[in-house]
């Protein structure tokens, strides 16, 4: 029988042995149903590239690994295809240029700062600094106020939850919907320098895009740069951790943040569910013919464990001569906010290591809890202290 997907983890920091590189094979969600998964890092390259292959979900066939509410355009561009992805998506081109993200960091740096002026030991770093940090991030960009963020940061993550039921993941992503539209209306009425005012200034009043157009895609952007990041920094904290002498070089040299940031994005592969597509026609992948209308998952966590492509691919190495990971996605849909994500990325982890040069895990790693049962992947808590 084809293996479970995403199936479990024997060890936490590695994907699934059943799921490693390999010819395209059959896989069986949750739900019964059974798709290609794709797992060399050429082939997912050439499927996310093909638009023979769909991003959007209303196709039948379309992998449902994750009991998100099937009503159309639920998740904004990300689930459509060109034309109609690119309209939407041009519209936003223009926040996430390097320079306007560059223009961030003194303002993220201040965040990441407060943050950590407020730590005290023991903490859970999850709690107390992952989580809040994208947080304040976004809503700063979006021009969502900070003091509702307790309402959002929770139904946000309710609506990436694989444990709960799909009721509750619908009526967390409605209370999101619902909220945003409010706001979006107010801003369209009172344009507000920030992402969402300017949107609505230049484009909804302009009668290029309708207010809920812009909520749905302010609801995208709030769900997806708040979990990754988050699950990033704190699953890629605990990883340095447990490579003390990875972790005394980047202390001593600064500038290996950078590349310590693209490793851990490579080798933790937070993205666990991998991404969905589904085939509009026959399309041969390597080996194998996907037939019209049959589902694949590209599964970045092992695509970016490739061997013919990473030098010893299972071990994480901060050194590691500069790599084309896929952990951003690639092709049409590639990551909007990764410029934003490294800039988040770079300044926390620097951050976090040169103020407390004694952080150690405050519990076994035994103890700590990871999340299998979530959409993105990482750890509940992390207790530290120093
Ligand atoms: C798309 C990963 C941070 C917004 C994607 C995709 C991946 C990804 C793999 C491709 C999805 C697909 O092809 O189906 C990550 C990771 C992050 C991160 C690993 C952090 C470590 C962010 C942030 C934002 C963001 C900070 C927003 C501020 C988006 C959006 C898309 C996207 C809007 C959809 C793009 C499209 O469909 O054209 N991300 N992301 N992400 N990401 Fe991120």
């Amino acid at each position: 029988m084809a293996p479970q997907f995403p199936g479990r983890r024997t060890d936490p920091f590695h994907p699934p042995a059943e799921l490693a590189v390999g010819p395209p094979a059959r896989v069986r969600l949750r739900n019964g149903s059974e798709h290609w998964l794709i797992s060399r890092l050429d082939e997912a390259r050439d499927v996310l590239t093909d638009p023979r292959f769909s991003a959007d979900d209303q196709h039948p066939g379309f992998p449902r690994a994750f009991p998100l509410p099937p009503e159309p355009g639920a998740l904004s561009f990300l689930r459509m295809d060109d034309p109609e992805h690119g309209r939407l998506r041009r519209v936003l081109t223009t926040e996430f240029t390097v320079r306007r993200i560059n223009a961030m960091r003194p303002a993220i740096e201040r965040m990441v700062d407060d943050l950590l002026d407020g730590l005290e030991p023991p903490v859970d770093l999850v709690s107390r600094f992952a989580f809040p940090l994208p947080s304040l991030v976004i809503c700063d960009l979006l021009g969502v106020p900070y003091a509702d963020h307790d309402f959002f940061q929770e139904r946000s993550m309710a609506s990436l939850s694989l444990v709960l039921s799909k009721e509750e993941t619908a009526a967390a992503l409605a209370d999101l919907g619902e909220y945003l539209s409010r706001l979006v209306r107010d801003k369209v009425r009172r344009p507000t320098d920030d992402l969402l005012g300017r949107v609505a200034e230049r484009r909804v009043i302009t009668g290029e895009l309708t207010e809920d157009e812009l909520a749905v895609m302010a609801r995208l952007l709030l769900v997806a740069g708040h979990e990754t990041t988050a699950n990033l920094l704190a699953f890629g904290t605990l990883s340095l951790l447990r490579h003390p002498a990875q972790l005394a070089a980047l202390r001593a040299d600064p500038a290996l943040v950078r590349p310590a940031v693209e490793e851990l994005l490579r080798h933790l592969t937070i993205t666990h569910l991998g991404l969905p597509r589904v085939a509009l026609e026959p399309v041969d992948v390597g080996d194998v013919r996907v037939s019209a209308g049959e589902g694949v998952l590209v599964y970045l966590s092992s695509a970016n464990r490739d061997a013919d492509h990473f030098e010893e691919p299972d071990a994480l190495n901060i050194h590691r001569p500069p790599v084309h990971h896929v952990a951003f996605g690639y092709g049409m849909h590639q990551c909007i906010g990764q410029t934003l994500a490294r800039v988040e990325l770079d300044v926390a982890f620097a951050r976090l290591f040169a103020r407390f040069p004694d952080l150690r895990l405050d519990c076994d790693v035994s103890d700590i809890r990871f999340r299998d049962g979530e959409f993105v992947y990482g750890v509940h808590a992390l207790p530290v202290t120093w």
